[in-house]
Formats: C-alpha cells, structure tokens, sequence
C-alpha cells in the first residue's frame, strides 16, 4: 500500500524520522547515564512504548490511570504515573495495574498520598511516590524548602508507599534563546538548593525526575537530575521546531489532507479543521498557523472550522488544485495524535504500519 491509497486527513509517521528521533534521545541518555521513561501521552501506542523500552528506557511514563492501563500491552517493567490520582474507584484500577507492573506516582499533597497508602495497603502493594516540586511552572509541585521537605516526611509516615524521591517538570522553559538559558541556569540553582535541603535533613531522593522536550538535550546541565520524561520528542511537531530544539527535518508526524475548494482566491479549504488538528495555537511569540505546509512552507493556516481548514496561500508562491493532497506538520502533535483513531508509518511513500492509537481518548 502506498500513502496515495490512504483516504485523508491521515496522520503519517515517517518511521526513518521517528527512528533517528529515538535513536537520538538513546544514544544522548546513555552517554550522560540518565534513566529515561518517556512519556507515552505523545504516541499512546504500545507499540511505540516498547520500541522506547527496547532502545533502553528503563520505563514509561503516563498521566492517566487509562493510560496505564493501555500500556500494559507494551509489558514495561515500570510506569510513572506523573499525574496526582484522586478518587477510589481510580485507584482500585490503578492497584489492577498494579498487580502487574511497578508502579509509581507523583502527587504533591498529603490528601492524595494518603488515598494511595489507603489503596496500597488494602491491595498489599507497594506503590512509590515521587514529591512533586514546582520549578516555575505553577501547575502541581509545592515550593522547595519546608513544604516540600514536609511532604516527603508526611509520605514516608505513610504505610504501604516507598519514597523515591521528587519530580518537577520544566514546562515554563520553552525555548533555549537567551531568557530560556537563564531560566535553565536558575533551575540549576534552585535544583542544588533542594537536593543540598534533603541531604542535610538525611533524605534520600534515588530518583530525581525531570526533562520535557524542549529542553531534552540539556538534561545534564541540571545537577542531580537523573531521570528524565520526554514525550515530544519522538515525534516533535512545529512548536518544536519554533522552541529551537528541533528542524522541520527532525518532526516525523504530518497530517495528509486533500483540497476541496479553492472557491476563494487566494486561499484553499482542506479537508481537516480543529477535528484533526486540534485548535493548539503556535509559540508565544511565533506566527500565527496552525502548521506548516511542507509543500508550501509559505502558506499560513489561518483558521480552523471542525472540519475545515484555511489555508491563506497568497504569500506561498504556489497554486493547488481540488484534489492535491497536501502534508501539514501540526503544532502540538500530542493532541493531534488523541483525535486520530489510527495512524500509518510510511517509509517514503510505502505505508508499512498501520496503528491503532490505543491510548487515544482515555480520559479518566
Ligand atoms: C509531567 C510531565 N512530564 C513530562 C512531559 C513531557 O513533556 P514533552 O512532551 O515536552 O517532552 C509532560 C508533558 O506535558 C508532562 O506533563
């Protein structure tokens, strides 16, 4: 089968692309021995997980009990739920998922670790934790300092967890230019300063979890950090390449679709909309497009209806006809991944994989 035989829109892996993205993050984590449990929110594909744990990762990581679930087909030895869990029925699955693979968490207040330990120790597992730190970001994590040391002390009161250490995520850092190095010199700081805090009060953290995409490739910079929990990188979509941490060269996923009017001058309707992109706008800062036409790299994709995108081509050079099949890298490949029911891997133009996106829509 060839991508021509596809009906659009359809999500296209380049596997060579893919492959060389993996290939990359490996080769880069074993030379600064750095434990790796990617974040299987970008593919949600089992089969894509255990290709990671083949290539060395010594886990996965998920944000949802329904993704750890899923995950299980890829038979990892360890899944991080980076993802504070709450409620009882979510956690009687998660000591399901349990019973078969390691399992820890990260959560950053004593209500949720104490429903943990309730639900480990009911189960007869053991569950570990990770102290979730806010670097930055604001999202989950306590501050460093007393709350957090007061967190780790209240989970290691706690019967049926294990304290593993802590876990932060950088998020706030999307871009290496000059603000970005020095967001990444001060987490360094701030990085020593809590390692430094749970020394002296005789904690061990063994694992120190970190690393987003945009980042990735400077993980050694950050002192101590010993693991790290990429997700966009296998792929990596146009935010990525606008955070400076990948080229177009480097995204493996675009969205084929077909041109069905050209009514307007000056611009083409094609046949995927916020239904296969999702509406995930550009960068801060970055023209507004919601992807990049590889055929026409000039065009701006404008605006998004459900099922219709616009496609302003009066800067692009280029003319389409009602029927060419363009390829579209989306902004946040993530989401766009979670509208599609299946996605093909393409070397060239032979379709060689066709995969279910298993992990697609697990929301609870
Ligand atoms: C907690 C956590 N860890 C890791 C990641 C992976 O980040 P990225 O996709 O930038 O590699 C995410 C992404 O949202 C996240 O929320």
């Amino acid at each position: 089968m060839t991508i021509s035989d596809l009906e659009t829109p359809a999500l296209l892996i380049d596997l060579d692309v893919m492959e060389g993205n993996l290939k990359k993050l490996a080769d880069y984590s074993q030379k600064h021995r750095l434990r790796v449990r990617p974040h299987t929110k970008t593919h949600k594909i089992p089969a894509l997980a255990r290709k990671q744990l083949d290539l060395g990762a010594a886990g996965l990581t998920v944000a949802k009990v329904g993704e750890a679930e899923v995950m299980l087909a890829a038979q990892p030895p360890d899944v991080l739920v980076a993802y504070p869990i709450v409620g009882r029925r979510k956690l009687e699955r998660l000591m399901q998922v349990a019973a078969k693979t390691s399992i820890t968490v990260s959560l950053d207040s004593v209500v949720v670790a104490q429903q943990l330990s309730e639900a480990a120790t009911a189960s007869g597992i053991e569950i570990g934790v990770l102290a979730e730190v806010d670097v930055g970001l604001g999202r989950v994590g306590v501050p460093p300092g007393e709350t957090l040391l007061r967190l780790i002390q209240d989970i290691q009161r706690l019967p049926g967890l294990r304290l593993d250490g802590i876990a932060f995520y950088p998020g706030q850092i999307k871009s290496l230019d000059e603000e970005g190095e020095q967001a990444l010199k001060s987490l360094a700081q701030m990085l020593e300063r809590i390692l430094d805090d749970l020394r002296k009060t005789g904690i061990e953290a063994r694992i120190v979890s970190g690393g987003s995409t945009p980042t990735l490739f400077h993980s050694h910079r950050l002192p101590g950090l010993n693991e790290i929990r990429p997700g966009t990188y296998i792929f990596n979509d146009r935010n990525t390449v606008l955070s400076g941490a990948c080229t177009f060269e480097e995204c493996a996923a675009s969205v084929m679709v077909t041109v069905v009017s050209t009514a307007k001058p000056g611009q083409m309707i094609v046949d995927g909309g916020s239904k296969t992109f999702s509406s995930d706008g550009a960068a801060a800062g970055a023209p507004v497009s919601f992807g990049r036409v590889l055929q026409a790299p000039d065009a701006v994709f404008t605006k998004m209806n459900e099922e219709h995108g616009f496609i302003d081509l009066r800067r692009a050079g280029q003319k389409f006809n009602v029927g060419d099949r363009v390829r579209i890298i989306p902004n946040h490949v993530c989401v766009a991944m979670n509208l599609h029911e299946c996605v093909y891997g393409i070397r060239g133009d032979t379709v060689e994989q066709t995969w279910r996106v298993e992990g697609r829509g697990k929301l609870q």
